[in-house]
């Protein structure tokens, strides 16, 4: 059983040092973004998985999250690391930051978001009703695995923050943007919600590692982002996040204590 996966961003569309294998997995809720890769990074079993596929085919919106999540679980994952771009909210989180949020702010709309909807499944199961707790919605014991990784790779991480998540596929309006920034938020991202959310509703352990590549649009400095900024400042940066996903594959723990792996307990019938 493979314990950990890469949900790899916008211009990472391969992680592993050695191919092990190529898997198709069926959910009960359609394909998943792509075929699934396993093999070896940082010395251990690792799936990895496109969230956009390959030759990034899915927009932020329509990418189908339930199906990612499930693949991986059904694969024998417990802890996610997901990689991926995200715009500077302040001038001093200019592209080539490497931040590891503590925080997210959901500003999607109509993304399907549970799996807890009642709604029965193709198989006639009928899923519970289930109320998570987001309080704290990434895994405590992976960001500290990203954080002490990206040190060691000389990448002096921002630790913490907010991660806006906006419906995208287009950017935000300087209105938007100021206001995400005078509130104190971070970053802005289009694919951290609902993927957090879900895997927190499987006890996944997930810890978002976010790539500046831009400052957004009502940052000072920021002159309004254009998507070949994004896919250039991505490109310029993913080995070095290569070798920190690598690194921080090494440091998550092999035995699982944190809140993540308790997500589920006392809730009937889940
Ligand atoms: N992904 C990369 N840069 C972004 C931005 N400025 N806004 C939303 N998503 C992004």
């Amino acid at each position: 059983m493979v314990e950990i996966a890469v949900i790899g961003g916008s211009g990472l569309y391969s992680l592993l040092d050695e191919v092990k294998e190529e898997v198709v997995v069926a959910t009960p809720y359609g394909a998943p973004s792509d075929t699934v890769v396993l093999g070896e990074a940082g010395g251990r079993e690792v799936a990895f998985l496109p969230r956009h596929g390959r030759g990034h085919r899915v927009p932020p919106h329509r990418i189908n999250y339930r199906a990612n999540l499930w693949a991986l679980r059904s694969l024998g994952v417990t802890q996610v690391l997901a990689p991926g771009a995200v715009g500077g909210l302040r001038a001093e989180y200019g592209p080539g930051t490497l931040l590891v949020p503590d925080q997210m702010v959901d500003r999607t709309s109509g993304r399907v978001q549970t799996f807890y909807d009642g709604e029965p499944l193709p198989d006639g199961s009928v899923p519970p009703v289930a109320h998570v707790s987001m309080a704290d919605p990434y895994c405590p014991a992976g960001r500290e695995a990203a954080l002490s990784a990206a040190r060691e790779c000389g990448w002096e991480p921002v630790d913490g923050g907010a991660l806006v998540v906006i419906e995208g596929p287009r950017f935000s309006t300087r209105a938007e943007s100021q206001w995400f920034a005078a509130n104190g938020w971070s970053v802005v991202g289009m694919t951290g919600h609902p993927e957090a959310v879900l895997a927190r509703e499987l006890a996944l352990c997930y810890t978002p590692v976010s790539l500046v590549t831009d400052l957004d649009a009502g940052v000072a400095r920021g002159e309004g982002v254009t998507q070949a900024e994004v896919f250039e400042a991505f490109g310029r940066n993913v080995d070095r996040l290569r070798s920190v996903l690598f690194n921080a594959v090494e440091r998550l723990p092999s035995v699982r204590e944190c809140v993540c792996s308790h997500a589920l307990d006392g809730l009937e019938g889940v």
